[in-house]
Formats: structure tokens, sequence, C-alpha cells
């Protein structure tokens, strides 16, 4: 017997953790992930199957498939923004070819069981490119279309697949006698940099702002890779998920575009230093730029507009940046490190 079930790839990552967490404590549906490698085990015992593999196996994909009926996905696997520039071809594969999967896959499930398919898509700030500092400061709050020129090899892949799912969504095999167009209900997001209190990041160019306030907590001197005055836009981790789930549960009607930029506070790196000097006094932050890492940061806006998102779904963060530090973070933070 085939059951109602939301699958999330990448499951084991930063965001699977909080939306697992999330959808668990709802409790409205079977929850199936695929990752790599197996889930914590304090996340594992929340889902009803698990699935490890790669989402490059088509295989594993025609095994769910046979055995569920989906039609809501979360597709969070991908390869981050520093690590991509150590192996772009891997990039390319995990991030374009694994999502074309994802979303052919979404088609398939939709064909079987005839009910449409939602599919979240987180892509990513990486997915602009601003030419230069001075265009950067001048640009402020950039908009969805403005400054599509993304540096890394990830913001090329996540602002390819965003195209790929609104092909997905209106023109997918646009010359066939049947309709087909629409079958898979595509809407991104275009996250800032997100903070978890209870995950560490790795292999993104944002993550100088969580290793920070990680290693603070930890105890540890943290050596801060950008600038002082590097300003790009963050989230604290429950936002983000919050968005997702949001946006899921939004009537397509209201929706007037595929991709939402969504943002919540954008400090400096140097504003965010003295909040956590604020918690952790005795915390040891020195800046010492990575010059190419700085570069590819450089070229991410210093803030993103999200009046779409509020509009059309009535995206609000709960947290602003004093409050994702007192009332998310420190407190969270602090907890998971007493334990050790
Ligand atoms: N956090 C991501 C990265 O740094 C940006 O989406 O790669």
């Amino acid at each position: 017997m085939r059951r109602l079930v939301v699958l999330i790839t990448g499951a084991g990552g930063e965001i699977g953790h909080g939306l697992i967490t999330r959808l668990a404590a709802e409790g409205s549906r079977h929850i199936l992930t695929l990752d790599l490698k197996p889930l914590d085990p304090a996340l594992s015992r929340l889902v009803e199957r698990e699935f490890i593999g790669s989402i490059l196996d088509r295989n594993v994909l025609e095994r769910i498939l046979a055995e569920f009926e989906i039609d809501l996905i979360f597709h969070l696997a991908a390869l981050l923004s520093t690590r991509g520039e150590f192996t772009p071809v891997t990039a390319h594969q995990v991030n374009v070819e694994g999502t074309l999967n994802l979303l052919e896959f979404a088609q398939n499930e939709r064909q079987s069981h005839g009910r449409p398919v939602t599919f979240l898509y987180p892509s990513s700030i990486a997915a602009y490119g601003l030419p230069d500092p001075a265009t950067k400061a001048l640009a402020g709050r950039v908009k969805e279309d403005e400054y599509n020129t993304p540096t890394t090899m990830y913001g090329c892949n996540k602002l390819y697949a965003e195209h790929l799912g609104r092909y997905y969504a209106r023109h997918y095999k646009q010359l066939s006698s049947e309709t087909q167009a629409g079958r898979v209900d595509f809407r991104c997001l275009r996250f800032p940099g997100l903070i978890s209190a209870v995950t560490v990041p790795s292999g993104g160019t944002s993550d100088y702002a969580p290793e920070m306030i990680h290693a603070a907590a930890g105890g540890n001197a943290y050596a801060c890779f950008v600038r002082e005055d590097t300003r790009i836009p963050f989230m604290a981790m429950p936002d983000g998920v919050e968005a997702l789930l949001t946006l899921a549960a939004a009537p397509a009607a209201s929706l007037t575009r595929q991709v939402y930029n969504v943002g919540a506070f954008a400090p400096s790196a140097g504003e965010i230093r003295s909040l956590v000097l604020k918690s952790f006094p005795k915390a040891q932050v020195t800046f010492q730029p990575d010059v190419k890492r700085q570069r590819i940061v450089d070229t991410w806006p210093a803030d993103v507009d999200d009046a779409a998102a509020r509009r059309d779904w009535g995206f609000v963060p709960r947290y602003g940046l004093e409050s994702a530090f007192s009332e998310y973070l420190i407190p969270t933070i602090r907890e998971r490190y007493r334990k050790g």
C-alpha cells in the first residue's frame, strides 16, 4: 500500500535538521529522507523511512517512486559555495544533475498518483554576482532579477536550477501533444546565510558568522576569514525552516513568481563580533581575511529586497538581529555547549 509522504533530500544537513524536527512536531505527514549518510539517531527516530544514497543514483529514486506517493518535496541536497570551488565538476553534478533527477522524479510522481507535486527548492544569495564593492554599496537591497551574474560554481548551479524548476513548472515538453507543464509546482526561496544554534555549517562561504558564534560558545579562539566591514544578509534557522513551510502551504494563486528573496538582518562581520562579545566577553575573535573567500562574499549583496515574499505569501521573519541572538542563538547554543 503506497502512503502519502514528504520527501527531504540532503536531510542530514543544517536545514534538514530543523525541518525534520519541525515537521515531526506537526505530525501531519510521514517523513521520508534521502541522504548520503545516516541521519543522527535523534533525527532518525522522527522519520518514517530513511534512504541512504545519492540523488545522482536514479535506482534509489525509482525505488522510492515505486513505494511511496509523494506530493511534497524539499530538495535540500547541495554542495556549497566554498567546497564547490575545489570540485566544480562534482558541484555541478550534485547541484544541477541531482536537481534535474529530482524534478524528473517529481514529474513521475505526479504521473503516477495524479495529484500535483509541490517542489520546494532553497536557492541562495550566491545566485547574485555584484561586480565590485562600489556597486555592492550602491545597490543596497537587491531584487530577484538584478545582478544575476554569479561568480561561483554553486551560484551558477543554483541560478540554473531555478530556471530548470521554472521550466518544469511552466514549459515542460511544450511541443508534446498533451500538456505536461504545471505538474511540478516549483517554489524557490533565495536564502541569505543561515545561522543555526544546533548545527555548524561546512563548505559554505557565509560560514564565518555561525563559526564565530559557535567558537565563542565553545571557548575557542576564532579568526574570521572576511574583513570586519563585510556585509551580507543572514537569517536564524527557525525562520528559514518556517519560510520553507509557509511557501509550501501558500495557495498557488497568490504566487506571482517562482523565486523569492527572503531576508531578516544584514549585519557586518564586525557587528556580529560585537554581539558575540556581549554574550561571551572573553571570546577571542580576530579578523584574518582570506583574500579569495573575501572576493566571493564581496560579490554577494549587502541585503535583499524581499517585498514580493512579504506581499504574496506573508513572509515575516520572527527574529531580527538582536532577538536572533538574545532569544534564539545564545540561549540555545549555551545549552548545547553546556551539555558538551
Ligand atoms: N550558505 C551558502 C554558502 O555559503 C550560501 O547559500 O555557500
